[in-house]
C-alpha cells in the first residue's frame, strides 16, 4: 500500500519535472512579450537598455537586453536561472513564475527574426 502511493507520487514529481523542462526550451515560451516589456521598462530600464535598438548606459556594467539576447549562451533556462539566483553586482529582484516568464518571452523576442 505504502510503496504504491510513493511510486505514484513520485511519477507525479517526474511528471512535473518534464512538464517545467518542456515550458523553459525556447519553443515553448510561455510568457508574453508585452507584458514583458512593460514590466522590464519598470523595474530593469534604469540599468538597462531594454530597447529593440540596443545601447549601454556609459557609467553602467548592465548589458542592454538586446546584448543578452543576442549572446549565444542565452536561452530561456539560462535567464531564468539568473533570475532565480543572487547576484554581485545586480540587486536580487524577486520576479513571480508569472513575471519570469513574461521577461524570457520579451528578452528573446529580440533576437533577429
Ligand atoms: C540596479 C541596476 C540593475 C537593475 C535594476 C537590473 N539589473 Fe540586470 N544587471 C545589472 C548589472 C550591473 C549586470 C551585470 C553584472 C551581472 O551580470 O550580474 C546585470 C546583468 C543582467 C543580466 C545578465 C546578462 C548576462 O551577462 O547574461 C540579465 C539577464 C539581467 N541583468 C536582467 C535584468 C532584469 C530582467 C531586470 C529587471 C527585472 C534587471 N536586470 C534589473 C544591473 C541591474
Amino acid at each position: 500500500m505504502l510503496s504504491r502511493s510513493v511510486s505514484v507520487s513520485l511519477g507525479a514529481v517526474v511528471f512535473f519535472i518534464l512538464g517545467s523542462m518542456q515550458a523553459w526550451s525556447d519553443e515553448t515560451l510561455p510568457g508574453d512579450p508585452v507584458a514583458g516589456r512593460i514590466f522590464v521598462e519598470r523595474e530593469c530600464g534604469d540599468c538597462h537598455d531594454i530597447s529593440r535598438e540596443g545601447g549601454d548606459y556609459p557609467l553602467n556594467a548592465a548589458p542592454s537586453f538586446l546584448d543578452v539576447a543576442t549572446e549565444r549562451s542565452t536561452t530561456a533556462l539560462s535567464l531564468r536561472v539568473f533570475l532565480r539566483s543572487t547576484h554581485r553586482e545586480m540587486p536580487d529582484l524577486i520576479l513571480n513564475r508569472r513575471e519570469q516568464d513574461d521577461v524570457i518571452a520579451y528578452i528573446l523576442s529580440l533576437r533577429a527574426e
